[in-house]
């Protein structure tokens, strides 16, 4: 199996080879490694076979000798090759992080701990592209993929909480700097307990508005505030990243007739774990214990977190699952709209379920 790697520097690249690495998973394997910039140079070792030398990125001759393509590179690269390579007639496996091909009609959507089946049946109808999901839509799947796949959901108000890392490793660098710039303008007040939270309070603020907060990144402040619109605007009032909800969950799952799923994407100040306050529209009356079985057998990453106030502030936070693969779902209860009308919170690392653990499982699935 000759397989070619793009984009495996970047930020998602980079996660993608650490877990390839962890998991052996180029072993074996004829890797080719590329680069849209220094082509001819050293190619890196993660454990594959064959190839020394980076291959340029651009070069369709040598991408077509490849069975797989796993890339990273972003949705221009995307545009721009996978057309010209499909157009020579290259008809091996495009496996992709970027967005770019994700709706079209003879790609389907990767997450295959919760549609496998949708995966295997496209597989077995001859379909090469498989894309990654949007970070979000993976993530909260992977918490409620249970009740959904069960036939339990009637919708899902998705209210949430996104982390930096999801704007890009540039945005994750810039909303740390806005920390310090943060701090730095209350840190001799800081030193003093007596000093005034509202004098402390008040030059914050003057920070925040002020032309030294760095902000070439977001546009706006971050750190001490949040960001309640995330990508374009599509139609409707909705954003991109809203738009996703409804689009990519009913792709992934195969549904015929779609389940509504939409809400508010708002960024905060989290490094790469994207958190979600889930509503959801049971079809019918179930019993808390059956919900919490269905989630915590739906997949091995889905856990149950007790709704306790203890059990929630230690294992369904950013800090508790930054670079884990664990997907905790807590917060589960009846809301007083009635017993149809469940809460849940989930939280998830954005790098690991979000982008590249789909991309380096279904290499695995090619070579079962
Ligand atoms: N669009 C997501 C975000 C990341 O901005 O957080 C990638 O899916």
């Amino acid at each position: 199996m000759k397989v070619g790697l793009v984009g495996w520097r970047g930020m998602v690249g980079s996660v993608l080879m650490q877990r390839m690495l962890e998991e052996n998973d180029l072993a074996g394997v004829e890797a080719v490694f590329f680069s849209t910039s220094q082509a001819g140079e050293k190619a890196p070792q993660f454990g594959q076979l064959g190839n020394n030398t980076l291959e340029s990125a651009s070069d369709l001759g040598k991408l077509a000798e490849l069975d797989i393509i796993i890339t990273c590179q972003g949705g221009d690269y995307t545009n721009e090759i996978h057309p010209k390579l499909r157009a020579t007639g290259w008809d091996g496996y495009w496996i992709d992080a970027a967005s770019s091909l994700r709706m079209k009609d003879n790609a389907v959507i990767i997450l295959d701990p919760i549609n496998r089946k949708v995966i295997d049946e496209a597989l077995a109808n001859g379909c090469k592209d498989f894309i990654g999901g949007n970070c979000t839509v993976s993530l909260m799947l992977m918490a409620i993929g249970g009740l959904l796949n069960a036939g339990l959901v009637e919708w899902v108000s998705s209210m949430t909480y996104q982390a930096a890392s999801g704007a890009g490793a540039p945005n994750m660098r810039e909303l740390l700097l806005q920390m310090g710039n943060l701090h730095h303008s209350v840190a001799e007040q800081l030193q003093n307990p007596a000093s005034a939270i509202l004098e402390i309070d008040h030059k914050v603020t003057s920070a925040l508005r002020s032309s030294t907060m760095p902000t070439t990144e977001f546009g706006f402040p971050l750190a001490g505030s949040l960001l309640p619109w995330i990508d374009r605007e599509v139609e409707d009032g909705q954003s991109r990243e809203e738009w996703k909800g409804l689009a990519e969950t009913n792709k992934i799952l195969g549904n015929s007739t779609p389940i509504p799923v939409d809400g508010i994407c708002v960024r905060i100040g989290a490094m790469r774990c994207h958190s979600q306050a889930l509503t959801i529209k049971l079809t019918k009356d179930v019993a808390i214990s059956e919900i919490e079985q269905l989630i915590a057998s739906s997949n091995e990453w889905a856990t149950v977190v007790p709704n306790t106030k203890a059990d929630s502030l230690t294992q369904l936070t950013p800090t508790a699952v930054s670079g884990t693969l664990t997907i905790p779902v807590g917060r589960l209860r009846k809301m007083k709209m009635g017993p149809h009308y469940l809460s849940a919170f989930t939280c998830g690392d954005q790098l690991l379920w979000g982008a590249a653990e789909p991309l380096r499982r279904m290499l695995r699935i090619l070579a079962e």
